[in-house]
């Protein structure tokens, strides 16, 4: 029998309440929480059969003794399935999305997804909430820390690599998970940056750029999708008709299941849809299958299921039959995604206390762990001092050079930073001269700042003695050094889920430490750890090097100091631009034309800022998307092309650099082609990334990279409304621009005609 018959035939046997109890998900509370649940009473539900799905359990015994509930409390046997937060890892803590994004490397971005779905799976976790694939384009958002960034080619390309990666070829293999493309759609684009707020995109943005890397998840197989909080030009995403039945599954051909986010369906009450009744019918038709936390459906569904749901004053008229069929239809997709990874055949399949054993933290994960930060790591300034000397006297200066607490970074929820390795501890073990840790500032000083960093358990500590004694013993350790090496930046809660910020600089008692240290005159470099870019116009000036770590997970000492000691050539791309100052977002590299372009620096009646040095580009930033250094220096040949001139539609444009390593160390690259169609018939990005290749040379070493185009990579979305928009392209010339960054690059026309 197919998966589908046996789904029909369950149905066929099913009472309406019993498919009404597959539709609700709850988390088991083993965790912290995003929210306030609605109720918390799972046992419960589990002995009543009011329950499809569970998420946040954090041991096999746990899920075991879940299980058998579930199973006892249904009248077919049906199992539950097991959900989690698998974001950066699961035991093994990875460098955060953002951090990944900027590795540019899907292999790189498949492994990680591997590992996960290994330590996850073993757990008797069946489906992951990951990944994460918002457009970020404002780094005042939180949530930036889990994106893949700020572009749709890069995004999309993570997707997919992730998808994979967690759910392999066989959804029956023991060590797979289902993935979950989240959040369902334009939750990043949140006016303000203030995360759950809203958004207001012209069709061409939301399906062009945000929709993207939803339809190359679902391409690659993604299971799931996840509703986003915001609404998205004034249409609240959990009630969204026409994104989820229209797009979704109409336009991107999505078959999996959608689930709401937290509370998300109740929450459309707030957002002035209606009463819960109202909005428990309105998600119900609008596509969202399970509801998670509100329980919404579970209260509500049946009485709508006999009388249907009639609003005049909103102009809504559903009736009992539609709700009856959307039920239906829901509960079958609950259970297909459990038959098809053999939950029915064997509920505990999953839960194995040995292979739990066996992967978590083992050893492959923390190497590649390691590895994932040397790649994702950004060297944004060096003035020579990086590679550390060997055997050289270093004074290691912050809050967070021997911390644990705030390695991880959000949503590393099975994560323990006990098994963490801090920046002292690495370097200690890279290093053989003398090193002095002192603290130097507190991470914020402002403590009711303070008391909101420590919500999720403390990782803020707010020192007793003063401000200038810490500052006067961190000058004192980098006076008597060779260099001093500062590690600045976040405490792990301000950036994530509910972590907006209205100020993006460093925190000012880091600022004034920064400060006293490079009065000093000892070399100083910073590391810098965040979620989010900064704006670092300050520090850039005065530190000798920058290194921007972002979060970088379990192995964080060793991967850092990798890099610091020269083991290790840091080869991550800005995955999001640098903005110089606050003011400056949202800022990203695919900035459109306007009629009184940018000039390059400020100019009266021109795009721009007042404000702003003509040193810093107004639209892009300080540090451009791709942006990142090398320990060598590569030199880039002349670009050519095979023809340059095409025509039709299968025609294949390819371009050729020859990427050569000037330098004395083995180095990598990023060799990145970007697209320009100066002509077309609505206002487009000035570049857009349409192909990437990391290379590793070494010294002396040169190799040609090949890029090929082909005529859908020269499409862009157009349309009046959001079902109507398609993807379209225009004859002509178009540029093919290659280099090491969004900035820098050499340009080479085409002529294609259709
Ligand atoms: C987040 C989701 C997450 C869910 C379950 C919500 O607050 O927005 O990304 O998957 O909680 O933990």
């Amino acid at each position: 029998m197919s998966d589908h018959d046996f789904v029909a035939a369950l149905l066929q046997r099913m009472t309406l309440a019993e498919k009404i109890g597959q539709l609700n998900l709850l988390s088991a509370g083993e965790g912290p929480e995003t929210g306030s649940p609605a109720v918390r009473n799972v046992q419960g539900r589990l002995e009543a059969g009011q329950l499809g799905g569970l998420f946040g359990t954090k041991s096999v015994r746990s899920v075991r003794a879940w299980q058998e509930i579930a199973l006892a409390g249904s009248a077919h046997g049906i199992p539950l399935f097991f959900a989690e937060d698998v974001i950066h890892g699961h035991r093994t803590i990875f460098p955060l999305p953002i951090a990944l994004g900027c590795a540019f490397n899907p292999q790189l971005w498949h492994d990680v997804a591997r590992v996960a779905a290994i330590e996850a799976s073993a757990e008797g976790i069946n489906h992951v909430y990951a990944p994460m694939i918002d457009i970020a384009r404002d780094p005042r958002w939180g949530r930036i820390a889990e994106s893949p960034g700020e572009d749709p080619y890069l995004a999309s390309r993570y997707a997919e690599a992730m998808v994979k990666g967690f759910e392999g070829d066989d959804p029956t293999a023991l060590d797979t998970v289902v993935s979950c493309l989240k959040h369902f759609i334009a939750y990043g684009a949140a006016v303000g940056g203030r995360d759950y707020d809203n958004a207001s995109l012209s069709p061409e943005d939301t399906i062009g750029v945000y929709a993207e890397p939803f339809r190359a998840g679902i391409a690659a197989g993604a299971g799931s999708v996840m509703g986003s909080f915001n609404a998205l030009n004034k249409r609240p995403m959990h009630a969204h008709r026409e994104m989820i039945r229209g797009w979704l599954r109409g336009k991107a051909g999505f078959e999996g299941l959608m689930v709401a986010d937290y509370t998300g369906i109740m929450e459309l009450s707030a957002h002035g849809l209606g009463d819960r009744e109202t909005v428990a019918g309105l998600a119900l038709i609008a596509g969202i299958d399970m509801d998670m936390m509100g329980e919404d459906y579970l209260n509500h569904l049946p009485r709508l299921a006999k009388e249907g749901l009639s609003r005049p004053e909103s102009g809504i008229e559903i009736s009992a039959a539609e709700i009856c069929s959307a039920v239906d239809e829901a509960c079958g997709r609950v259970l297909l995604l459990k038959k098809r990874i053999g939950l029915f055949d064997d509920p505990f399949r999953y839960c194995d206390d040995d292979r739990a054993a066996k992967a978590t933290l083992a050893p492959a994960h923390r190497r590649l762990a390691r590895t994932s930060i040397t790649e994702s790591s950004v060297l944004l300034k060096n003035d020579g001092v990086l590679p550390l000397e060997p055997g050289s006297r270093i004074a290691m200066v912050g809050a967070a050079a021997d911390d644990r607490t705030n390695l991880l970074g959000t949503w590393s929820v099975s994560g323990d930073h006990r098994q963490a390795v801090t920046l002292l501890e690495g370097l200690h073990a890279a290093h053989d001269g003398p090193i002095t840790c002192v603290k130097g500032s507190d991470i914020v000083e402002d403590p009711i700042l303070a008391d909101r960093l420590n919500v999720h358990g403390q990782t803020v500590f707010l020192d007793t003695r003063s401000a200038t004694t810490m500052i006067d013993e961190a000058v004192a350790a980098a006076r008597a050094a060779h260099v001093t090496v500062a590690v600045v930046g976040e405490a792990r809660e301000a950036s994530g889920e509910c972590s907006s910020l209205t100020d993006i600089t460093l925190p000012h008692p880091q600022r004034v430490l920064i400060e006293a240290l490079a009065a000093t005159g000892t070399p100083l470099v910073l590391v810098v750890k965040a979620g989010r870019p900064l704006a670092l116009e300050q520090e850039m000036k005065l530190a000798d090097a920058v290194l921007f770590v972002w979060f970088t997970g379990t192995e964080a000492g060793h991967g850092v100091a990798d890099i610091l000691t020269g083991e290790a050539d840091p080869s991550g791309r800005l995955a999001a631009s640098f903005p110089a100052r606050t003011g400056q977002v949202p800022v990203h590299y695919q900035a459109e034309s306007t009629g009184r372009p940018y000039p390059g620096r400020f100019e009266k009646f021109k795009t721009g800022y007042l404000d702003l040095p003509d040193t810093i580009p107004a639209a892009t930033g300080l540090f451009p998307f791709g942006f990142g250094l090398s320990y060598t220096r590569f030199s880039y040949s002349k670009p050519t092309v095979d023809e340059a001139r095409l025509k039709g539609p299968d025609a294949v444009a390819v371009l050729r650099v020859t990427v050569t390593n000037e330098g004395e160390r083995t180095g990598t690259e990023v060799v990145q082609l970007y697209i320009s169609d100066p002509i077309a018939r609505i206002t487009r990005p000035m570049i857009e990334l349409r192909g990437f290749e990391k290379i590793t040379l070494q010294p002396g070493m040169s190799r040609e990279v090949v890029f090929h185009v082909a005529r859908r990579d020269l499409a862009y979305a157009m349309g009046e409304s959001l079902l109507d928009v398609e993807w379209v392209w225009d004859p002509g010339v178009f540029v093919l621009r290659v280099g090491r960054n969004s900035r820098d690059l050499q340009g080479i026309p085409i002529h294609w005609d259709a």
